[in-house]
């Protein structure tokens, strides 16, 4: 949309990612001869990343956040919208296309101690990728394993090269994650959920790591969270989803000083204190469930739990994108004044 476009971008802008009305839905099994309907795990996402650029998804458990990263990597299909990545649409890549992509894509998933395979240690762990990528002379590849641990700070590197994952703390598996990530010299790095399940003495060193290592090679970052205390110290900007949606988008400090949407000032009283040294767990707020996503509430999908509802107006229509300026824009009818620079409604049919 071009009226989107000029609003909360600049002609130059060189996109590594566009998403635009991305749906990806999982159909549930059917029970006899019912059709049992379809998860909406995301339900009509736009997102744009520059190069370069550091992002962050923020939502609650079970809002759609690795369903959204996992069909950026193909291993979701989109239902609808499209996906365009480094210049190219990937709805429909195959194969060998299929694994270049996701040779550009560095990927640290959620689960870390799940991520790396028991039985193998830490050379062959990140020499696997190189292999399978065709890089076949021996020392080329324990060349760039040397490189790639010293990058992530696991030095002296011969101490750890025979270590098995067991042998390694939280933080050093987290690290070998992140190196193997990093092993095909990706050109964005999406992180979903890299520190949640460390102790938070260590998060902080692996947030600087991962920050260092995205200025260090310009690398696009997707950073995935429930956390909001830990993306003041990571993202240049922010988007909030809810129960599928995107429902407010903007740069770090706009986001977290003139908080718009009703569900972001909730998430953002939860984290208090702002030094993730500290916080130990996710509050669960604002009070209540999220909704189903077979069945989602008809309208703004946050009314069922909103303090600030408009009856007749949140329970019946999803609100469009509206733009309060600053690259800040939210779905929500508190704002119905504003300019709208996305309609749903369009996307219906
Ligand atoms: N392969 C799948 N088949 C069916 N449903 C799925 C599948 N993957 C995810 N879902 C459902 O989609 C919804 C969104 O899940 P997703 O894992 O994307 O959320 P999330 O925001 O990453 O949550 P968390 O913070 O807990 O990781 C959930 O209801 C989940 O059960
Ligand atoms: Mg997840």
């Amino acid at each position: 949309m071009t009226e989107y476009n000029e609003v909360l971008h600049d002609e130059d802008d060189d996109f590594i990612l566009d998403i635009d009305g991305l749906k990806v839905y999982f159909e549930l099994r059917k029970r006899g001869f019912q059709h049992a309907g379809f998860v909406q795990a995301v339900d009509g996402v736009d997102l744009k990343l520059r190069r370069g650029e550091t992002i962050a998804i923020v939502g609650e458990s079970g809002c759609g956040k690795t369903s959204l990263m996992k069909t950026i990597l193909r291993i979701n299909t989109p239902t609808d919208g499209t996906i365009t990545f480094d210049g190219e649409i990937i709805n429909d890549l195959k194969s060998k296309k299929l694994k270049n992509l996701r040779r550009k894509i560095g990927f640290v998933q959620q689960d870390p101690y799940g991520a790396l395979a028991p039985f193998m240690d830490v050379q062959t762990i990140l020499e696997e990728p190189l292999k399978i990528n065709g890089v076949k002379n021996r020392k080329d590849r324990i060349e760039r394993v040397r490189q790639v641990l010293e990058e992530v700070r696991m030095t002296p590197v011969d101490d750890f090269l025979r270590k098995f994952p067991h042998q390694l703390s939280g933080g050093q598996q987290q690290r070998v994650v992140i190196a193997r990530a990093m092993i095909l010299s990706p050109i964005l790095l999406v992180a979903d959920e890299p520190v949640s399940m460390l102790d938070a003495s260590v998060r902080v060193e692996i947030l600087k790591l991962l920050r260092t290592l995205q200025e260090e090679h310009n690398l696009a970052v997707i950073y995935i969270t429930h956390d909001l205390a830990t993306v003041r110290y990571f993202s240049e900007y922010i988007y909030v989803m809810y129960a599928g949606q995107v429902i407010e988008k903007a740069p770090e400090s706009q986001l977290i000083n003139e908080t718009a949407h009703p569900y972001s000032r909730a998430l953002l009283a939860a984290t208090s204190d702002p030094d993730p040294k500290n916080v130990d767990e996710f509050q669960d707020v604002p009070a209540g469930e999220p909704p189903s996503l077979v069945t989602p509430p008809a309208g703004c999908r946050f009314h069922p739990r909103c303090e600030s509802i408009i009856q007749g107006t949140c329970d019946l229509e999803r609100p469009p994108e509206f733009d309060l300026g600053n690259r800040h824009t939210v779905s929500c009818w508190l704002f119905q004044d504003r300019p709208i620079v996305r309609d749903f409604s369009k996307d219906l049919e």
